[in-house]
This record gives C-alpha cells, structure tokens and sequence, in this order.
C-alpha cells in the first residue's frame, strides 16, 4: 500500500522549506463581523436596530485556504497569483495573505471587479457561543476584463520559470466569472503539455474534465461526472479504479480521487493505489479538506515523492485539519509526523 518508512517521510516533509509554489485562482475573504447584541441601537435614519460590531476575523478563502495550508506545511515560498478588486476587501486580503508569508506581487487589482468575500455577522451570546445571522456575499457577475485577463496570463506563463511546482485553485463555478475563464484554463493547459514534469495540479469545483495536461485532483461526484459515469453515493475501489482510468486517458497524466472518510484513489500510468481514509474519532469539520490534500500533495510531488507516497501526503494532512471544528484548520510538521506514525500503525502493520 504504501512503503514509506518514517525517516523518508520526514526527509520530504523537512525539505518543504526550500520548496517554492504559485497558487493560481480564485482568491476570497471570508470576513465575520462579531456583534454584540446587547449594545443594538435604533438607526436614527430607519428606526431598524443597528448592529454594532466588537470585533472582526478575516480570513482569505478559496485559493487563500491553499495558501493557508501550504505556509502552515512549511512551505518555503508561496506565490499568490489572481485577481482583486481595487478595494476595502482587497487590501483585508492582502493583509491576511501577507501575514502567512504569501507573496502577493502577481495578485494583481482590477478597477471593474470585486474582492469576492463572504461576510458573516455573527451573534455573540452572554454564553461566549456565537451565531450566524444571514450572510452577505460579494461576488463578481461579470467576467474579467480582457486586458486584466491578458496580465494574468502573461503572470502566469512567467510564474513557470520561478516556481517548482503550481496549484490552480478553480473555485467559482460559473464560467467566465472567475479568475480561471476558458481562455486562461487553455493557458494552463498548454503549459502543462510543455512541462510535463512540472507539478502541475487542478482543482477545479466545476470543470475538472475541461483539463487535460494536468494533474487532476476532483472529488468523488466531480470525478465520476468528469468521467461520464453515473454512480449513486459512495464510490467503490473498483469504480475509483475505472473512474481515474477515464480521467487518466484524457490528461494524460496523474489523478488523485478523493473519497472523503475513504482516502485518496491514486491513478499514475498503469498503476493504481488506494489509500485509505484516516478515521479521526470525535467532531469533525471537512470544509477546506479539499484544499488541505491539495497543500499536501504539491510539495511532496516537488520534493521527490512518487505519486502514490504524494497522496499519502494530502490524505494525512486533510485527517488533521478535520479535527479542527469551525475554522478550515492546517497541519503543521510536527502534526503530519504524529499522524504518518499512527497511520502506519493502523495500515501497514501486519
Ligand atoms: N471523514 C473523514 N475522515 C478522514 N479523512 C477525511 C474525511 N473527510 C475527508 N477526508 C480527507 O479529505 C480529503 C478530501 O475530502 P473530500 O473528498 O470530501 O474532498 P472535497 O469534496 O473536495 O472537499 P471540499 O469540500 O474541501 O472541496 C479526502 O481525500 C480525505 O483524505
Ligand atoms: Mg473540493
């Protein structure tokens, strides 16, 4: 299944450090407003209460929470590249960004776009529990300028030559309103088939089987639609199996299927691994799981690892970031070293 030992596991993850990577996308604010009931004030204006807010969190989602996971993995350097708007939000992001170490010289503004972001008043109680109220969300309804489009795709044709590895984050599920429009998925395409041994990897909420070129990482439903097949519910190792084939024939190179509680399918040329999910025991959150195996992964195919033995690394650090209720979580080394050797003691002893 698989046959790291622990000391490779912890020679690949040590050398995250001199490892650089761009992440390619969408990137958003996730902003919650703490409010505190008891100081509500009629508007003079509307007679409406006024909420009054003590405290804020920001926090960059989508290719943010990559970003996020990446830092926290040890990542030597993470270079963000996207678009926003030319506002308050933008700057909130960049500010979130900057303080994971991100460089943010090709997250680029554009005057006619919004910062998409997710605000999210929240209801604090005497208690000290918080509640969320109705959420107001920001996002673009109109696609990229031509010219912000043509900036972008001159970034990241340059980013390929500075970088060891890249991560698109293809978040926004209508096209053409995101930052990866059909014009910049061809971009990424034709550098794939250049680069071939360039970690290259997709993760693409609505068209993952638009890729080809590229490792492919969908989840089970995105998988087996991208694959044209029509499964109900969970996925069984032998429909993992035929689905990454299928993927596998149009990309030509490695998919990685995620399963949820059970793992990571791995498709790499003829061969063909399932690692199994790590059960945690308690609550879990998997908002973000996503992105966690995505941080996982990239940096392990960087520093050497096989295709399978790179999985292993996203599957680990997605049982990590679980765990952490309310928050979309990361893993540190130290973390992903304690959780590889109970992982091997669950899998691998026999
Ligand atoms: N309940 C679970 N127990 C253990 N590991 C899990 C669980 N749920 C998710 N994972 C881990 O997270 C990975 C990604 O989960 P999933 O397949 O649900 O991705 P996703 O649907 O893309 O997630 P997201 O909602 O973040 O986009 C899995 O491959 C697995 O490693
Ligand atoms: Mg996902």
């Amino acid at each position: 299944m698989v046959n790291l030992t622990a000391g490779r596991f912890a020679e690949i993850l040590d050398s995250f450090g001199d490892i650089s990577l761009a992440v390619i996308g969408d990137y958003f604010l996730d902003k919650y407003l703490i409010i505190d009931p008891d100081l509500a004030e009629p508007s003079v204006e509307t007679g409406l209460d006024a909420h009054q807010v003590v405290a804020k969190r920001i926090s960059p989602g989508a290719a943010g929470t990559v970003v996020a996971n990446l830092h926290a993995l040890g990542v030597g350097l993470i270079k963000a590249i996207g678009v926003t708007g030319c506002d308050g939000e933008g700057f909130e992001l960049r500010m979130g960004l900057q303080q994971w170490g991100a460089d943010i010289i090709g997250l680029m503004e554009d005057p006619g776009s919004f910062t998409p972001t997710y605000t999210k008043p929240m209801l604090k109680h005497s208690d000290g529990t918080e509640q969320e109220i109705n959420r107001i969300d920001i996002r673009n309804r109109r696609p990229l300028s031509k010219r912000t489009e043509d900036i972008l795709i001159k970034r990241i044709r340059a980013c390929v030559d500075e970088v060891d590895g890249i991560i698109i984050a293809d978040q926004v599920a209508e096209p053409d309103l995101g930052v990866i429009s059909p014009r910049v998925r061809e971009v990424i395409c034709q550098l794939g088939a250049k680069r071939p041994a360039t970690p290259l990897l997709v993760d693409s909420r609505a068209n993952i089987g638009q890729f080809a070129n590229v490792i492919i990482k969908p989840n089970a439903s995105e998988g087996a639609r991208a694959a044209g097949q029509d499964v109900g519910g969970e996925i069984s190792t032998d429909q993992a199996a035929e689905i990454t084939r299928r993927l596998a024939e149009r990309t030509g190179r490695t998919v990685y299927l995620t399963l949820g509680h059970n793992g990571i399918a791995v498709r790499d040329g003829d061969e063909f691994t399932h690692l199994p999910g790590y059960q945690v025991a308690g609550p879990i959150d998997i908002v973000g799981a996503g992105d966690s195996t995505t941080a996982g992964i990239v940096p392990a195919l960087c520093a050497g690892a096989s295709a399978a033995d790179a999985g292993l690394f996203g599957n680990l650090a997605a049982s990590i970031t679980i765990q952490q209720i309310g928050t979309t979580g990361t893993a540190a080394p130290e973390q992903m070293k304690a959780r590889f050797a109970q992982y091997q003691a669950r899998y691998n002893k026999h």
